[in-house]
């Protein structure tokens, strides 16, 4: 009886929900009233179907109650009811999805009269191209990227040179212009979605998927990705200004064609270089981890980080000199900051790329230096194998999880292990040799240390390669092994 009561509740309490929500949405763009129009028709067909259940549900609840010396009839098939069952779904089915075939060929049947605007996604960012005054965009391929034209232009087609190319998250468009969107991604799946003009479509790498709108109202839109893309994936995040057209062209005129960004990009002065590191940052997509105003991300914020020192992930300490910057960015997981996650990919940049991140990183720290004495280099010295060891392990990426100084990991700490009796999950307990520490690498989850998840992916190490992360954990047996 009370379940009864509580599932008719739930129906009256979702229905009145849906009659009495406050919040109403103002059509913001052309396409805006059929895509809600379909999802209305959705709504109401699984809102129907939900109510009709969830009473069905209620009724039998009371009526097939648990009754002394009742019997349950044993009925397995009902011709008639399967009939009215699949007839009846099957007209829900049909109701739900032909609307989107009239409402979808609307979305991708563009007229005649539509501008034309290109967006180009990448981890993690959003850049955008309008066709400057021919009004034809020019063509575009992967082999021509490099840090001077991170959008690809084919540099001798005469018909791109005036395209106009909005580097950074924010893009505008004129009022009451139908717009044609071209999507293309320089790497992952990403998917561009403005909620409020109800505009949403999947970039794929390779080809170019389009749509097309009319923005019907000014105002400033948030423009989002909608396909998990990687770490920064939350973070793909840029603006849509519409606009009045006079205040929309006067933009457009401030902003650079693709001509101009070609000579900007040759000549180096120094507000060049910082202007060169500016455009990198934006179009590696650096910007996604670190910011620029020391504020908390997924990576060490710019500001104020030249000449400071910093705690590595093995506890040594390092400053962030223009080496380390190099080195951090050509392979990252070399020397990892604490507190970090390994999550930051290897960029293949040339001396001329990598000074002008190193300038741009420097300009953002109050005080510049000069290049301090190289830190200390935790390769070149001691027990070369021991060294190759650690080397190994912080390429393979060991050091994310288990600790060299005993602190506690995702796995256990290589501080005292080696030598040590460990407790498996089996309650069994074994010593951290070289038999059982080749074992653990080779295929972690055959035995596991109590305590710890069996998350840890199998290494296939050469001999060689093994003998020298053992010799690396070796040297750490001693608990004050890791002074330095
Ligand atoms: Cu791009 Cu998610």
């Amino acid at each position: 009886m009370a379940i009864a009561i509580i599932l008719i509740l739930i129906v009256v309490a979702s229905v009145l929900f849906h009659i009495l929500a406050p919040w109403q949405a103002t059509p913001a763009a052309s396409n805006w009233g059929s895509i809600d129009t379909t999802l209305f028709i959705t709504l109401v067909i699984t809102g129907i179907f939900f109510i009709a259940i969830t009473v069905f549900m209620a009724v039998a609840v009371m009526r097939y109650r648990h009754k002394e010396g009742a019997r349950a009839a044993y009925q397995p098939e009902n011709k008639k009811l399967e009939w009215w069952l699949i007839v009846i779904t099957s007209v829900g089915i049909v109701g739900m999805l032909a609307p989107g075939l009239v409402v979808y060929n609307d979305f991708v049947q563009v007229p005649k009269n539509a501008n034309e605007l290109e967006v180009i996604a990448q981890q993690w960012q959003w850049a955008f191209r309008f066709p400057g005054q021919d009004g034809k965009l020019g063509r575009s391929d992967v082999k021509f990227v490099d840090s001077a034209n991170p959008l690809g232009l084919d540099p001798k087609d005469p018909v791109g040179q005036d395209d106009v190319l909005i580097r950074n998250n924010e893009i505008r468009l004129p009022l009451d212009q139908p717009v044609k969107v071209l999507l293309r991604s320089k790497d992952v799946l990403h998917n561009f979605y403005i909620p409020q003009i109800r505009a949403k479509m999947d970039m794929v790498p390779g080809m170019v998927s389009h749509f097309w709108f009319t923005p019907t109202k000014t105002g400033k839109f948030e423009v989002l990705c909608a396909e998990y893309c990687g770490v920064g994936h939350y973070n793909m995040r840029g603006h849509m200004i519409v606009e009045e057209q006079g205040a929309f062209d006067q933009w457009l005129n401030s902003q650079p064609t693709f001509a101009q960004t070609l000579t900007t990009a040759a000549k180096p002065s120094r507000d060049s270089v910082l202007e060169k590191g500016r455009l990198l940052a934006e179009s590696y997509g650096c910007r996604a981890c670190h910011s620029l105003d020391g504020s908390a991300s997924l990576g060490p914020g710019w500001k104020g980080l030249y000449g400071r020192t910093e705690q590595l992930v093995d506890g040594t300490r390092v400053l962030v000199d223009e080496a380390y910057l190099k080195e951090s960015i050509r392979d990252p997981k070399a020397r990892q900051v604490q507190g970090y996650p390994p999550v930051m990919v290897p960029y293949t940049l040339n001396e001329d790329e990598l000074g002008a991140l190193v300038a741009l990183i420097k300009s953002l720290s109050a005080v510049p230096q000069d290049d301090g004495p190289s830190a200390s280099d935790a390769t070149g010295r001691g027990d070369d194998l021991a060294a190759q060891g650690q080397q190994l392990a912080e390429s393979l990426g060991c050091l994310a999880c288990h600790s060299v100084d005993g602190k506690q990991g995702v796995g256990p700490s290589w501080q005292g292990l080696y030598g040590k009796t460990e407790t498996l999950a089996d309650g069994t307990r074994v010593k951290a040799d070289e038999g059982y520490i080749k074992d653990s690498v080779l295929n972690p989850n055959a035995v596991i240390v109590k305590g710890y998840a069996p998350i840890m992916p199998a290494f296939a190490l050469s001999d060689e390669d093994l003998n020298a992360l053992i010799a690396f954990i070796k040297s750490k047996a001693n608990a004050n092994a890791d002074a330095k």
